[in-house]
């Protein structure tokens, strides 16, 4: 069983608004593979150019571009909203990166109200989402949005 509670000072604290965007999403990638149960794969595309590109990510190497409107990512992109998948081999068009996923969680991130990029999250468990992960995973994401907010040097890439 994951502490959520514990975990969630984990986060918050290691997600600065003062260091560089990348390295906050790079180490928060590591942070959810690494302490929470049946985890393999959690990570960031960014969309640039209307397409979503691969970012800092933990787990096996993954599909570097996605198309909007196209498999879990593309599609909570389209639609703007959190994409909860219990069965990745039950969502029509579901990318398979890593073959041993089997559900899947896909949170829009957003900045000035624009969604800037996803946290996808893969566990190799069915079902593996409830509501304390929907729940720590949304306030893993605002705390993001406000960290992207407050320093926006990743946008000058
Ligand atoms: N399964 C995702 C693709 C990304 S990987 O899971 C890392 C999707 O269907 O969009």
């Amino acid at each position: 069983m994951t502490d959520y509670n514990a975990l969630w000072q984990s986060a918050e604290s290691l997600l600065d608004p003062q260091v560089h965007p990348l390295s906050n999403l790079a180490n928060i990638s590591a942070l959810i593979r690494f302490s929470i149960t049946d985890i393999n794969w959690s990570g960031f595309y960014f969309l640039i150019d209307d397409v979503l590109n691969l970012g800092p990510f933990c787990g096996l190497p993954a599909c570097i571009r996605i198309p909007v409107g196209r498999g879990v990512c593309g599609t909570a992109l389209q639609q703007d909203m959190v994409l909860c998948v219990p069965d990745v081999h039950a969502f029509s068009g579901h990318i398979a990166c890593d073959c041993n996923s089997r559900s899947e969680l896909v949170i829009p991130i957003h900045l000035d109200k624009r969604v800037v990029c996803v946290l996808d999250i893969d566990s190799p468990v069915l079902n593996r989402f409830g509501e304390d992960e929907l729940d720590f995973f949304g306030k893993t994401a605002q705390r993001i949005e406000y960290c992207l907010a407050e320093n926006r040097t990743l946008w000058k890439l």
